[in-house]
C-alpha cells in the first residue's frame, strides 16, 4: 500500500516536473515569438482570447504589446494576428509557398464540410480545385455569367419596389439565388424553397460551430472521439445533423440539375459545362467530385458574405444621403434617367466604384479573413513563427488604419479620387484576403455588388425610418459586431435596437422608397 502511494506520488512529481520544465521551455522560446499577452501554465492564452469584437480586440492587442504582428497560443494550437496590410502581402504573397494551407479544425470534418475547399489543406487536392475555379471565375471566364447576374439583379429591383419593408430577404435571395443559378442553372423561387431552407440551416449551425468557444472539441480534439449518444455530447449532436443537412445540400440541387440534363432542359450553368465536356472528351472520378466540391462550395462562399456586404451597402446609405444624392447624379448623367445602369456603364460610373470600394473597406464581410497555415518555422521582421501557426489578417485593421485612411471610420468614397478627381490606383480590395488562397470569386464579387449599387440608386432612395413623430430613427450602430465566423451584421443591423433586442420585432428602420419607375419588364 505504501508503495503505491509512492509510485503514485512518484509519477505525480515526474508529470508535475514535465508541465514545469515544458511551460519554462515554452516561456524560454516565448521570447523569440512575436509580442502578445503572456501565457499562463498549462493553459497558455486560453482566456485571452476575445469571444466578440476579435479584430478590435486584435487591435487593442497591437497598441498594448507596441506591435504589428501579435502572438498568442492555447493547448497547442499557436495563433499569429497580423494587423498591417504590408505585412500581410509580405507574409501571404511573397512567402506564398509557405503561408497557403489552412489550419485543420477538427469539427469542419465532423460536419462534412471537408466538401468546402476553402477548407482544404494546400497540396494536389486543393489545387485541382483552385485551377478548375479559377478557369470559370476569371475575369474574362466570369463574364458568362453577367446575364445570371443582371437577371437577380432586376428581380432584387422589383421586389424591393413590391415590398420595400423585405429588403432583408429579397437581399437574401439575391445571393443565394445567383448562386443557384450559376452552378447549378437552377431557378430559385423563393427562400422558402426546401433546399434554401437546407442550406441555410447547416450553414447557420455550422457557423456557430466554428465560431470561437462554438464547440469544445476545436480546443480539444479528442472530444470528437465521443460518440454523438454520450450524455453532455451536445456540439457532437449538433455536427452529426450539420452533417446530414450538408449531405442534402449537395444532394437535391445535384439530382435535380442531372436530371434536367437528361431530360434535355438544362439551362447553361457551371455544372451543365462540366456535362457537356464529360460526354464528349470524358472525365475523371476525381473531376466530377472536385465539380460537385465547388458549386457546394460557392453557394457557401458566395452567399452570405455578399448578403453582408449588401447589408452594409444598405445601412450606409440609409445614413449617408448626401453620398447617395451624389451617385444619383452621376448615374442619371450616364443613363439619362431613361434606362438601368449596365455593366458596360462600369467605367463611366467612377463614383458608383468608390462607393463599392468604401463599403468593402468600411464593412469587410470576414473581418478576419480566412486563417492560413504556415507550413515551416519561419522568421519574420526577428520573430520566429514556428511551422503549424494560424496567420490571421485582421482584414477590418488594416481597412480602419488611420494611417493609410484618415478619419478611417466615416464613409467617404472620395478618398478614391486624386486631386484631379480622378479614380485613384487604390483598387485593392481587402475584403477579399490574400495570396494563393485569395477569394477565387472576387470579380463575381465585384461585378455583382457593383452592379447591385449602381442599379438600386437608380431607383430608389434609401432613408432612415420615422418614428410617430416624423423624427429619423437611429439605426443600431452596433453593426460593427466583429465576428471571426459570424459576420453577418445583417442580422440586425437594420431593426431599432430596442425591437431588435428585447422584442425581436422586426420593424425596419431603413426605407426603401421608390425613385422612379425604371424597372424594365421583364418575364
Ligand atoms: C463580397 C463577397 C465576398 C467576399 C468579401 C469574399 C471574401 C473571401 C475571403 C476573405 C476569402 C479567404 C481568402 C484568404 O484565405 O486569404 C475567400 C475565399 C473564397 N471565396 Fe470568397 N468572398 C466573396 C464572394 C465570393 C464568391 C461570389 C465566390 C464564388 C463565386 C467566392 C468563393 C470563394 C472560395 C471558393 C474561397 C476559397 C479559396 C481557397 O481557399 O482557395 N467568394 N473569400
Amino acid at each position: 500500500m505504501t508503495n503505491s502511494i509512492a509510485i503514485v506520488y512518484a509519477v505525480l512529481a515526474t508529470l508535475g516536473l514535465k508541465i514545469f520544465i515544458d511551460f519554462l521551455a515554452r516561456a524560454k522560446a516565448r521570447t523569440l515569438y512575436p509580442p502578445g499577452p503572456r501565457p499562463k501554465p498549462l493553459i497558455g492564452n486560453m482566456f485571452d482570447f476575445p469571444l466578440t469584437k476579435h479584430a478590435l480586440c486584435y487591435i487593442d492587442w497591437g497598441k498594448k504589446y507596441n506591435s504589428s504582428i501579435l502572438y498568442a497560443e492555447a493547448l497547442g494550437n499557436r495563433v499569429v494576428i497580423v494587423n498591417k496590410r504590408d505585412d500581410a502581402i509580405e507574409m501571404f504573397e511573397k512567402r506564398a509557398k509557405i503561408y497557403s494551407d489552412r489550419p485543420v479544425i477538427p469539427m469542419v470534418k465532423l460536419m462534412g464540410w471537408q466538401y468546402n475547399f476553402g477548407f482544404l489543406a494546400y497540396g494536389e487536392e486543393w489545387r485541382q480545385h483552385r485551377k478548375i475555379s479559377q478557369q470559370n471565375f476569371n475575369l474574362k471566364a466570369s463574364r458568362k455569367y453577367s446575364l445570371i447576374q443582371v437577371k437577380k439583379v432586376h428581380q432584387l429591383l422589383q421586389a424591393l419596389h413590391d415590398a420595400p419593408e423585405d429588403f432583408d430577404a429579397h437581399n437574401k435571395m439575391l445571393s443565394i439565388s445567383l448562386a443557384m443559378e450559376m452552378m447549378y442553372g437552377l431557378e430559385v423561387k423563393s427562400i422558402e424553397d426546401p433546399c434554401i431552407a437546407i442550406a441555410d440551416e447547416a450553414i447557420k449551425l455550422g457557423s456557430d460551430l466554428l465560431a470561437p468557444g462554438g464547440s469544445l472539441i476545436n480546443i480539444f480534439p479528442f472530444l470528437q472521439h465521443v460518440p454523438a449518444w454520450f450524455p453532455g455530447a451536445t456540439s457532437r449532436k449538433q455536427a452529426d445533423i450539420v452533417r446530414s443537412l450538408t449531405e442534402e445540400m449537395m444532394r437535391i440541387p445535384m439530382d435535380q440539375v442531372k436530371t434536367a440534363f437528361e431530360e434535355g432542359r438544362a439551362v447553361p450553368s457551371f455544372f451543365t459545362d462540366f456535362f457537356e465536356k464529360k460526354q464528349t472528351f470524358g472525365a475523371s472520378k476525381e473531376e466530377e467530385q472536385a465539380i460537385q466540391n465547388i458549386a457546394y462550395t460557392v453557394y457557401g462562399a458566395a452567399s452570405d458574405t455578399t448578403i453582408s456586404a449588401t447589408g452594409f451597402f444598405f445601412y450606409f446609405m440609409a445614413v449617408n444621403p448626401d453620398v447617395q444624392r451624389k451617385a444619383q447624379a452621376q448615374i442619371d448623367h450616364v443613363t439619362g434617367s431613361k434606362r438601368l445602369p449596365t455593366l458596360e456603364d462600369r467605367m463611366s460610373l467612377p463614383y458608383v466604384e468608390a462607393i463599392y470600394r468604401e463599403v468593402m473597406r468600411l464593412g469587410p464581410p470576414l473581418p478576419l479573413g480566412v486563417p492560413h497555415r504556415l507550413t515551416e518555422d519561419d522568421y519574420y521582421k526577428g520573430y520566429l513563427i514556428p511551422e503549424g501557426t494560424a496567420i490571421f489578417a485582421n482584414i477590418w485593421a488594416m481597412t480602419h488604419d488611420e494611417d493609410v485612411y484618415p478619419d478611417a471610420f466615416t464613409f467617404k468614397p472620395d478618398r478614391f479620387f486624386d486631386e484631379n478627381g480622378v479614380l485613384n490606383d487604390d483598387d485593392r480590395v481587402l475584403a477579399y484576403g490574400f495570396g494563393r488562397r485569395i477569394c477565387v470569386g472576387k470579380h463575381i464579387a465585384s461585378s455583382t455588388m457593383w452592379l447591385m449599387i449602381a442599379s438600386v440608386l437608380a431607383c430608389f432612395d434609401i432613408t432612415k425610418t420615422k418614428d410617430e413623430n416624423g423624427n429619423d430613427i437611429d439605426i443600431n450602430g452596433d453593426i460593427l459586431h466583429l465576428g471571426l465566423l459570424k459576420w453577418a451584421p445583417y442580422y440586425y443591423y437594420c431593426y431599432s435596437p430596442d425591437l431588435c433586442f428585447h422584442t425581436q420585432v422586426k420593424k425596419p428602420s431603413l426605407c426603401v422608397h421608390s425613385k422612379r419607375d425604371l424597372l424594365q419588364p421583364r418575364k
